[in-house]
């Protein structure tokens, strides 16, 4: 099981290696794993002008897995787009044809004081966001900037999804909904879109062929709202690649904090790209306090889908789970009472507790 290991920027590096702490004591244990690390974002642009060089993307094609940190930082950010390091995720996950992005918020009873919603909205939340990830106004072209006719100038993107990309990822959120709760609400903005109004029509296709789901549909700006008026209605949400990003934010902030949450990109064949969702926080990066569950948990969803080794993958949750009994807390999910651990404290408490 080979696993290319692309930390990045900001606190990237530092979650990262606790992520690596773990895996490389489950290869202790017995799990065969081979880890290769490689410049990524900010750092790839250092080291070779790009934000994904190309002995990178040879790498992450070789593996079975990769494993990521966070990109970005102030010092990328005046470059222009091809170079900015957010390009390197962006054109990875193309490049690997990673289309379903799976981000669950799932709350821990420990940390229902650290969120910032009321314990009984969130005490016992777990939802699964199936984010599309390789379509959408993100690579819809044409995009760019132009003059219109009045001579000012605007920018412009395209909002567009074909057929087969809704069928395969609303397949991924009926599957996901079959293994769950078999509850399933698409996400779109069909009363203003028509890339909504399309969107729908082919889900509701697609829900032909699992019968036993019970689908819904909702309008974006309502499941923001409902998100935090009464998150627990939800199971699995599949929606598109924006409203996925904004969604899934939101949805991580129930949860405590965005630093508890792990996402997994994955292809049509198991391959999968595992990273925090959260992003590279430059102002905490290299002080040792960056909260790194999330990478530690994303590692976990990479030896369940990619590996499919559910047993070790159990491992790792159940550990994190009791250094949060143990009462040990980074600063991002810290309230009175808890012990205060930094970064590596806290990857050291997950191996320990393994
Ligand atoms: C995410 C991030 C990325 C995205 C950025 C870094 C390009 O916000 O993974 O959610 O927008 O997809
Ligand atoms: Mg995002």
């Amino acid at each position: 099981m080979k696993v290319a290991v692309l930390a990045g920027d900001g606190i990237g590096p530092e979650i990262v290696a606790q992520a690596v702490k773990v895996l490389r004591a489950l290869a202790r244990g017995g799990l065969k794993l081979e880890l290769e690390e490689a410049p990524f974002g900010g750092a790839g642009f250092d080291a070779h002008g790009d934000p994904l060089p190309e002995t990178t993307l040879k790498l992450a094609k070789a593996a079975d897995a990769v494993l990521c940190g966070a990109v970005g930082g102030p010092k990328y950010d005046a470059l222009p787009r091809p170079q900015r390091p957010e390009q390197g995720i962006l054109r990875l996950r193309k490049a690997l044809g990673l289309f379903a992005n799976l981000r669950p918020a799932v709350l821990y009873p420990e940390l229902v004081g650290a969120s910032t919603l009321k314990p009984e909205v969130v005490s016992g939340l777990d939802v699964m966001i199936v984010r599309e990830l390789t379509g959408d106004i993100y690579f819809g072209e044409p995009r760019g900037r132009r003059a219109n006719a009045r001579n000012e100038r605007e920018g412009y993107d395209t909002m567009l999804y074909s057929e087969p990309e809704i069928r395969r990822i609303a397949g991924v959120g009926f599957a996901a909904a079959m293994k769950r709760g078999r509850k399933l609400c698409s996400v779109d903005k069909e009363n203003v879109l028509e890339t909504s109004r399309f969107w729908r029509e082919i889900v509701n296709d697609v829900a032909k062929q699992y019968p036993q789901v019970a689908l819904s549909h909702m309008y974006v700006d309502n499941a923001a709202m409902q998100l935090v008026r009464a998150p627990k209605q939800f199971d699995v949400i599949v929606t598109g690649n924006l409203f996925g990003d904004i969604l899934s934010d939101e949805a991580s902030m129930l949860t405590g904090s965005i630093g508890m949450l792990p996402s997994a990109s994955l292809d049509a064949g198991g391959k999968g790209l595992y990273e925090p969702a959260h992003g590279s926080a430059p102002d905490i990066a290299g002080k040792n306090v960056a909260n790194p569950l999330a990478t530690i948990l994303s590692s976990a969803m990479m030896l369940r889908y990619t590996f499919n080794q559910d047993e070790w993958a159990y491992r790792i949750e159940a550990a994190v789970k009791s250094v949060l009994a143990q009462g040990l807390r980074t600063a991002d999910i810290h309230e009175a009472g808890a012990r205060k651990v930094g970064t590596s404290e806290m990857g050291d408490a997950v191996v320990a507790a393994l």
